[in-house]
């Protein structure tokens, strides 16, 4: 996507209030290593979920010279300590959309879930604010269609976190060009036009919270040790075979399959980041506890119940609705032991992002 087919030079000007809705996403296959402007080094497919979200809302007003260029409340309260995050994607986004600079954002945003849960924020946060400022904008071109408003939204929402291109649509939403799904790049993330397996629509993602504490790495910091790690070029290329892969699964229902690819991808993660310089080890032992107890269950019973896991310790758990019942079951007698304070939340797949 080039700068000029979508940045719009008139002289907007005006005042505008607007609320959106973002959810959170789990990727399949991983996006980890950038470059350039928030670039993704391979495309990755994520699961977009429901009851995850981050809730923003945006009152835009003509800036007087001297005032600041956004306020911002999250929870009702003021929050210095996400303002360098915010002046900075504001400052990357206002040459895509210069007329932000003659504007003042109040901006206030709330999350469905703890915000000290370890449950990374930040893509539904950067896409909420993204719709917003596109909404504002849209205003002015009322000609611009939904769908180029929501690409427009997922590039904005990528120069904030490269994540949050993905909280945009759903249920499967891929970033970065791949031959698999031709309307793919590295600039916007799409809702691919394929038809997934039913079964792939309300899927379940139990997120078992073994570490409520802030990232032990940043994500900055992460995507930055895939910049000359040894393993880079295989990784690179094994992520988009794991993608074209993951597809078919996707698509027959294949269950056995998106197991292996799904798990392969978590692990692999979090292989990159045991064997770069410097190393961490983010998963803890009750992770780890975890993890072998999902496999040993999925040996005795048959259930398609799996996992994958961010750059953290805490464990999402992947199954179809319709195995809920077992699996809920054994989550709560054999697995909540594992997590701190017995903390876990309960999402699925959803559809995306809307106005409210
Ligand atoms: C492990 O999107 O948080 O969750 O672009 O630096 O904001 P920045 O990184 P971020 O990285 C997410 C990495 C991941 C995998 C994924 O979501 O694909």
């Amino acid at each position: 996507m080039s700068k000029k087919s979508f940045v719009f030079n008139d002289p907007i000007k005006g005042h505008y209030q607007t609320q959106w809705q973002a959810p959170s996403n789990i990727a399949l296959v991983k996006y980890w290593g950038k470059h350039g402007q928030q670039l993704p080094q391979n495309p990755s497919i994520s699961f977009t979920l429901s009851q995850c979200v981050t809730t923003t809302a945006v009152s835009f007003s003509p800036r007087q010279t001297g005032e600041t260029a956004f306020d911002f409340l999250f929870e009702q309260k003021k929050q210095p300590a996400f303002h360098p995050k915010i002046q900075q994607f504001l400052e990357r986004i206002t040459p895509y959309f210069p007329a932000l600079e003659g504007h003042r954002l109040s901006i206030s945003s709330q999350n469905s879930f703890p915000h000290s849960s370890g449950i990374a924020s930040s893509a539904s946060a950067m896409a909420a604010l993204a719709l917003c400022i596109v909404d504002f904008e849209k205003q002015f071109h009322p000609l611009w269609t939904e769908e180029a408003a929501l690409q427009k939204a997922s590039f904005l929402a990528r120069l904030g976190s490269g994540s949050a291109a993905r909280s945009i649509a759903g249920p499967l939403m891929v970033w970065g060009q791949s031959k698999a799904f031709p309307q793919s790049n590295d600039h916007y993330a799409i809702a691919p036009a394929v038809e997934w397996h039913p079964i792939f629509h309300d899927y379940q993602d139990t997120v078992l919270i073994v570490d409520k504490g802030q990232k032990k790495v940043s994500s900055t910091l992460g995507h930055g040790l895939m910049q000359g790690h040894p393993f880079a070029a295989q990784r690179f290329e094994q992520a988009h075979s794991h993608l074209e892969e993951i597809k078919a699964a996707l698509t027959t229902g294949d269950l056995e399959r998106f197991i292996d690819l799904t798990e392969a991808e978590a692990l692999t993660l979090h292989a990159m980041m045991m064997t770069s310089n410097p190393r961490f080890v983010l998963m803890q032992p009750n992770t780890l506890a975890l993890l072998q107890k999902v496999w040993d269950f999925r040996a005795q019973t048959d259930l398609p119940l799996c996992f994958t896991l961010d750059a953290g310790a805490n464990v999402h758990l992947l199954y179809p609705r319709q195995d809920r019942n077992p699996i809920m079951d054994f989550i709560q007698k054999e697995l909540l032991v594992h997590c701190q304070q017995g903390q876990y939340i309960e999402d699925q797949v959803g559809n995306g992002a809307k106005k409210n």
